[in-house]
This record gives C-alpha cells, structure tokens and sequence, in this order.
C-alpha cells in the first residue's frame, strides 16, 4: 500500500519498521504489531512516539508499548479518533506497511518507579490498558509482586476484548504463565452498557466492591501499590482516591507507592 513506499527520507533519530500484524477490535478500536530493531530496548510499562512515512515531517504522537521488553515485535493499542492527525491514516495500515518509531522510550508506569509491596494494582480505562499489556506479560512484574490486579473500565462491552484476549495471552505464555497463573487477576467493569459488573473504578472502590469482589483487604501503604492510566479526568479521581488511602505519588527519580501516566489519544 501507499505508506509502505516511503517517498521521504528516514530522518536520524528514528526507526522504520514493517507492521506485522494488524487486528481491529471495535469500529474505534484497533492493536498492531511491527518489527522490533536489534537496538531498541525500552522498559515495560514505557511509551514512544510513532508515526508515518507519508509526508516530509511526519506527525508523530505519543503510544504506550503494549509488548513487554522480551518480545522480539513491538505491539501499540490504538483508538481511531475522527479527524486525529494521526490515527486516521494509521487506522488503515496494513501487514507490509512502514511505521516510524522515534529511537528513545520513556515513562513513568514502571516497576522501577515502584517501590517493593505485596501487591501492585493496575487501574485503566480504555486504550489505557496499553502499557499494563506490557507490564502483565513482563517476569520482573511477577518478581516484585505477589499479585498483580489489573483493572480495566470501558464504556461498551466490546472494548474489553483486547483486554480477555490479553490475559488469556500472558496465562497460556510459555514464558509468564507459570508466573502469571493465580496471581494475575483481571477485574473488569463496564459504566454504559448492561454488564454483570457495572461502575467506574473510582466508585468500586470508594463504596468497597472492588475490595469485597478480589476479598482482599482495602488498599494499605504498607503493601499496596498502584499503577494509573486512563484520561486526565480518571487519573485524577484515582489519584485522589490513592491518596485517601496514603499512597504517594512517585517517579523513576524518587520511587513511590504509586504512578500515574495519561492515557494518550489523539
Ligand atoms: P463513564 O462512562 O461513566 O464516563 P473515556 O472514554 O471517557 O475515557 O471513558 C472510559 C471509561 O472511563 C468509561 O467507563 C468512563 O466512565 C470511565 N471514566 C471516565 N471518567 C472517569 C473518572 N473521572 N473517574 C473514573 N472513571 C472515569
């Protein structure tokens, strides 16, 4: 197709790399996976920015890496947004395609960012499950956690399904499912479709459903952790509600019991 012929040169700082996988999961919906240069390594839980070779200065944005660091292909999550810069061209990509990636990851939501606990709470909503995807399918996560608790809050049904096919993934993984078997816990809800468990995040959590339904005590500092990706909005509701429970806000300089990334969209 017309992005795999790049009529424009390569600039220095980034990769270009073929998609080798492409698979639509609603109509806003969509993951993908390229080629993973021998040079690039990044931590799970990072983002990078991405973009297309169609014009002389591509748009580039930002994407969570939704592969954990082991994988030899780099796998994104993407929404489609109407009209997005980006996102409308890249929705069309097809297996053969060219995509760029700028050479140099970064982030907050990694393990390295947490200090050691019990238990690491994972928190998304939508595409925010991206880096989680990452995180869940990384042995080092496992390593420093007993149990990982991911969360995933969408409007639809439908846009659990990256989400259950994730999970399933990384428990029939020969390499972290035997890590990820009982441990890893996926905690879904859905706030505007009729669903067995309905409600935003912050809602279970403040009335204690989310405690009672994992039967696991409420969140204490002493072994609890938490990770955070969602819209600006959800960020901040979950961050307050963290911090209601005296958790503290950490960073890749200062570690802490919990992170918070935005989702991007765009
Ligand atoms: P709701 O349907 O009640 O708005 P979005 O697509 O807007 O990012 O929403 C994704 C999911 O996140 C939806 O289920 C949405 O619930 C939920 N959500 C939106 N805002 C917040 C918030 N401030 N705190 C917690 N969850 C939120």
């Amino acid at each position: 197709s017309a992005a795999s012929k790049s009529a424009f040169p390569i600039p220095a700082n980034v990769f270009a790399e073929t998609v080798t996988e492409v698979k639509h999961y609603t109509d806003r919906l969509f993951k993908f996976r390229i080629t993973r240069p021998a040079s690039f390594r990044f931590r799970s839980g990072e983002f990078v920015m991405i973009g297309l070779p169609n014009a002389e200065r591509p748009v580039f944005r930002a994407y969570s890496v939704a592969s954990p660091s082991w994988d030899e292909e780099v796998e994104f999550y993407s929404i489609k947004v109407p009209d997005g810069p980006l996102t409308e061209h890249l929705q069309k990509i097809k297996v053969g395609d060219t995509i760029l990636m700028r050479k140099k990851p970064t982030g907050t939501l990694v393990n390295d960012a947490l200090i050691p606990g019990k238990r690491v709470y994972m928190f998304s909503t939508g595409t925010g499950i991206a880096p989680f995807a990452s995180l869940i399918r990384d042995p080092e996560t496992y390593e420093k956690f007993d149990q990982v608790i991911l969360t995933h809050t969408c409007r639809e049904i439908d846009e659990l399904k990256y989400g259950e096919e994730l999970v399933e993934i990384c428990n029939n993984d020969p390499l972290v499912g035997e890590f990820a078997k009982g441990r890893l816990i996926h905690y879904t809800s859905v706030t505007r479709e009729d669903f067995p468990r309905m409600g935003r995040i912050t809602d279970l959590m403040e009335s204690g459903k989310l405690f009672e339904d994992l039967g696991v005590p409420p969140i204490n500092p002493d072994v609890d952790r938490a990770m955070i990706c969602g819209s600006m909005a959800m960020l901040n509701d979950t961050k307050d509600m963290l911090e209601k429970f005296n958790l503290v806000e950490g960073s890749n300089a200062r570690p802490a019991s919990f992170v918070v990334e935005r989702a991007f969209v765009d």
